[in-house]
């Protein structure tokens, strides 16, 4: 049976608006009912452009339509989103745009709306003034929530809207090359002879490649031998701002799918490392990971601010807290958070992850190093919390962040495009020893 790719971006799309699916959850189970590679990319891009401009794409079917589609027609009103995207963002032609999204519509049992359907999307094709938006609210203008807006204006009066800009951007594909395989400069030699360009653009992280386009991870050189791994350039700070060492007895608390657990096994790999996390489905990515990197860790799946049921007693040189997050740094590479994201889950996951740290703390050796990281941009989450943390715990004090890794007072806020990163949040604690206490 052959999928048509109007109609599964429809669908997805239906999915995670109107039922709070992720589309990292929706999109590979629709990409797998597709043959072709190309339509594969496709419904990809239709879908992170309907998640990317949905504000814009609702206001202009308001202006052509009295009502929007509801109930059982919803995914026909997700269906004009995805006809009007391919129309306005994309360099399909127009006709085969409407007539595709046409025949998407029979398909989604739409055959009496197929003439209302046809009518907006020829207009949409007549009227560009339909996508004038200079008197719109913001969230229509800006094409992101009214609450994250505002929480962006106020953390940052200065560069919101450079935020904002950056997270409708493409994200770019970055590679860590595993340095205890293959010297970064011979993977790159290696990634030239296959004519793939890339760049090497940060110059604090020698492990990191940036491809200049897109591509199948498993055809590059190396896969299956583990000589790199997928790993956003401000993720790949963790594991030496952790400052590890083959002797250490490290925790990484909330490890999958293990990006930063493989990361401080290539940098410190005799190192005794606990990977821990909760979903027990996603600590299937870290083993996969752990094996093709050819490294060794000793995963549990457990709730890190339990440790009653799993610590073994012996206390941690190191820990890495890449606590769960709102995720609102990463919203470039994951266009679907700003709507499955609401204002009251920050109050929410701030409580988890300080319930987190003052677990953790616990199992921290003195003199030992704990390293707190989120993919946030929200004061809440991040500067905040190592603030409130630092007033309750006297014997943390804050180990500050080389010059060039601290622009706040509690710690470092990468912004999402900042030298083409993700947005992360790093902050680093000691704890003291008796002798400094005293
Ligand atoms: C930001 S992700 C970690 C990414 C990972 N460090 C990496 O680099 O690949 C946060 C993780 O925390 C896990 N998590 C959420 N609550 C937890 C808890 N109470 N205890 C342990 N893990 C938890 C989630 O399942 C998720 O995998």
């Amino acid at each position: 049976m052959s999928y048509n790719v109007r109609v599964l971006a429809a669908r997805s799309c239906f999915d995670v608006v109107d039922q709070g699916m992720s589309l990292s959850e929706v999109l590979p189970k629709a990409q797998a009912l597709l043959d072709n590679p190309l339509d594969k990319a496709l419904l990809q891009e239709i879908c992170f452009g309907v998640m990317r401009y949905l504000p814009q794409l609702e206001a202009v079917c308001g202006q052509l339509m009295s009502k929007p589609l509801i109930k059982q027609l919803r995914p026909l009103q997700f269906l004009l989103y995805v006809g009007i995207y391919q129309l306005k963002f994309m360099r399909i032609p127009d006709h085969a745009a409407i007539s595709e999204t046409v025949d998407a519509a029979r398909e989604l049992k739409g055959q009496s709306l197929t003439k209302l359907i046809n009518g907006v999307l020829r207009n949409v094709q007549r009227q560009p003034e339909l996508f004038n938006f200079a008197t719109a609210p913001a969230a229509v203008q800006l094409n992101h929530p009214g609450w994250l807006i505002t929480a962006l204006q106020q953390a940052y009066p200065q560069q919101w809207q450079q935020i904002l800009d950056a997270n409708q951007q493409k994200a770019p594909l970055w590679l860590r090359v595993n340095i205890s395989k293959i010297n970064p400069t011979d993977y790159a030699a290696a990634l030239t002879r296959q004519g793939i360009e890339y760049t090497r653009p940060v110059a604090g992280l020698p492990a990191a490649i940036k491809l200049a386009q897109a591509q199948d991870v498993t055809s590059l050189p190396g896969y299956a031998e583990g000589w790199f791994s997928v790993q956003d350039a401000a993720a790949q700070y963790a594991a030496s701002l952790l400052d590890v060492n083959s002797s250490q007895h490290i925790l990484d608390a909330c490890c999958a799918p293990g990006g930063k657990t493989c990361h401080i096994l290539e940098l410190a790999p005799e190192a005794e490392l606990t990977a821990l996390d909760k979903e027990t489905k996603r600590l299937l990515r870290v083993h996969e990971n752990l094996a093709r990197l050819g490294l060794n860790a000793n995963v549990i799946a457990a709730d890190a601010a339990e440790p009653d049921s799993w610590w073994q007693g012996k206390l941690f040189d190191r820990i890495l807290l890449d606590v769960p997050c709102s995720a609102t740094g990463v919203i470039r590479r994951h266009p679907d958070i700003r709507w499955l994201r609401k204002k009251a889950d920050i109050a929410v996951l701030a409580e988890l992850q300080q319930r987190i740290l003052r677990q953790c703390w616990s199992l921290l050796a003195p003199g030992g190093t704990l390293l707190y990281a989120t993919c946030s941009v929200l004061p809440a989450e991040n500067s905040e919390q190592i603030e409130q943390f630092l007033q309750q715990h006297s014997d943390a004090k804050l180990d500050r962040l080389p010059q060039q890794h601290a622009n706040q007072q509690y710690g470092w806020q990468l912004l999402p495009g900042e030298q083409d990163m993700d947005g992360f949040f790093y902050a680093r604690l000691k704890k003291m020893t008796n002798n400094e206490k005293a």
